[in-house]
């Protein structure tokens, strides 16, 4: 079977869904399924035969580009999507076009807007290509923190309690208004409502250092959540459902422990110690918790994939307070596949090797 594999993309996250794919393709069965790496540059290009994908890494390398040279025969071709499938066009010659071949299923490998968030996989649906991982509406309202919570709340599922403010239009003294208005305890953690992989987060200490971190948020997302911070640990679970008919199967849940902490009141786990600093942190699967937390969390999290239509696979972000209390902070419904990241170790964890993880989550479109 034909597999085309979706990764970079517009979005911030580009170079962590690079590395994801990596992982994949480093991973996936080539004897069950033909491969076709598809990049998505930064600028949205989709592209075949650049630099290898199973090269990518953090400092930047091997990822998606548009490079042609006038001398080499061009390695980068656009694609572009007909009714038949994709079509790659020559960019030395755009009309140039030829087809890709048949597609059995796509696979996209993408975090965060425009891969994460129903977008892509509405035009999946439109080419009738089967895919891998969650619908249009999961996508979309897991993407965005605000209405996740929205249709949690409403499953009576617990989360954070937050105010959602326009980053264009609100004031600093606005803000600590409506945080006031709403009760919110400091800490606040002040987060893009429609970004991943903690990138434009603050922890905020006072209400001082509010209009600064909404700020810096909404240079991500002009939706900015403003979060209690939870005196909690932070406990994930994987969440697979390959085909359609399946129950969904929760994993053990498990916890990103940090080895060193580092000195400093804003210490949270954060893009760098989530990516650049491996050594900080270990998955430990499944978290030292009691059994009957252990299986809250799970309970929990299986509700949650199910209260916002989840597929595939997803990643529930749960806070477990001192006194056992479950909420959830968040759903990924492409969770990181790079080395370190936990949704792959979890199921590890559970005797499912990362590599028959990838088959069954192919196969179970394919059915
Ligand atoms: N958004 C990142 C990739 C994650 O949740 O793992
Ligand atoms: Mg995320």
């Amino acid at each position: 079977k034909r597999i085309a594999v979706l990764y970079g993309g517009r979005a911030d996250e580009h170079p962590i869904s690079c590395v994801s794919a990596a992982g994949v393709l480093n991973a996936i069965d080539a004897e069950r399924f033909d491969v076709l790496p598809i990049g998505i540059t930064k600028t949205g290009q989709w592209i075949v035969d650049g630099p290898d994908p199973r090269n990518a890494n953090l400092s930047g390398e091997a990822m998606p580009e548009v490079t042609v040279t006038a001398t080499s025969r061009p390695v980068m071709l656009d694609v572009s999507l007909g009714k038949d499938g994709f079509f790659a066009a020559d960019p030395h010659n755009p009309t140039n076009i030829a087809p890709l071949g048949h597609v059995d299923a796509v696979f996209p490998v993408l975090h965060g807007m425009y891969g994460e968030d129903g977008t892509v996989q509405g035009l999946l649906e439109m080419m009738g290509v089967p895919y891998v991982g969650c619908g249009v509406l999961a996508s979309a309202a897991c993407m965005d923190k605000h209405y996740t919570k929205v249709l949690l709340n409403a499953a009576g599922i617990p989360t954070a309690p937050g105010v959602m403010v326009d980053a264009r239009r609100i004031s600093a003294a606005e803000a600590l208004e409506q945080v006031e208005q709403a009760g919110l305890q400091y800490p606040l953690f002040v987060k893009p409502s429609r970004s991943g992989s903690s990138f434009g987060v603050t922890k905020v200490e006072q209400p001082a250092a509010l209009g600064e971190a909404i700020e810096k948020a909404g240079k991500h997302d002009w939706k900015v959540l403003i979060e209690q911070g939870i005196d909690a640990r932070e406990i994930e679970c994987a969440v697979l459902r390959p085909g359609e008919g399946d129950e969904p199967q929760v994993s053990q849940p498990g916890e990103i422990v940090l080895d060193r902490r580092e000195t400093g009141d804003d210490q949270f786990y954060d893009f760098d110690s989530k990516y650049l600093d491996s050594s900080a942190s270990h998955v430990e699967v499944p978290a030292n918790l009691p059994a009957e937390t252990l299986e809250r969390v799970r309970e929990v999290a299986r509700r949650a994939f199910v209260a916002v239509d989840g597929a595939g696979l997803s990643r529930v972000d749960t806070f477990v307070t001192p006194s056992g209390t479950v909420m959830v902070n968040e759903i990924n419904t492409m969770p990181g596949f790079t080395p370190i990241s936990l949704y792959p170790k979890a199921w590890e964890a559970a005797g499912i090797s990362y590599a028959a993880l990838i088959t069954r989550l192919i196969e179970g479109v394919l059915r």
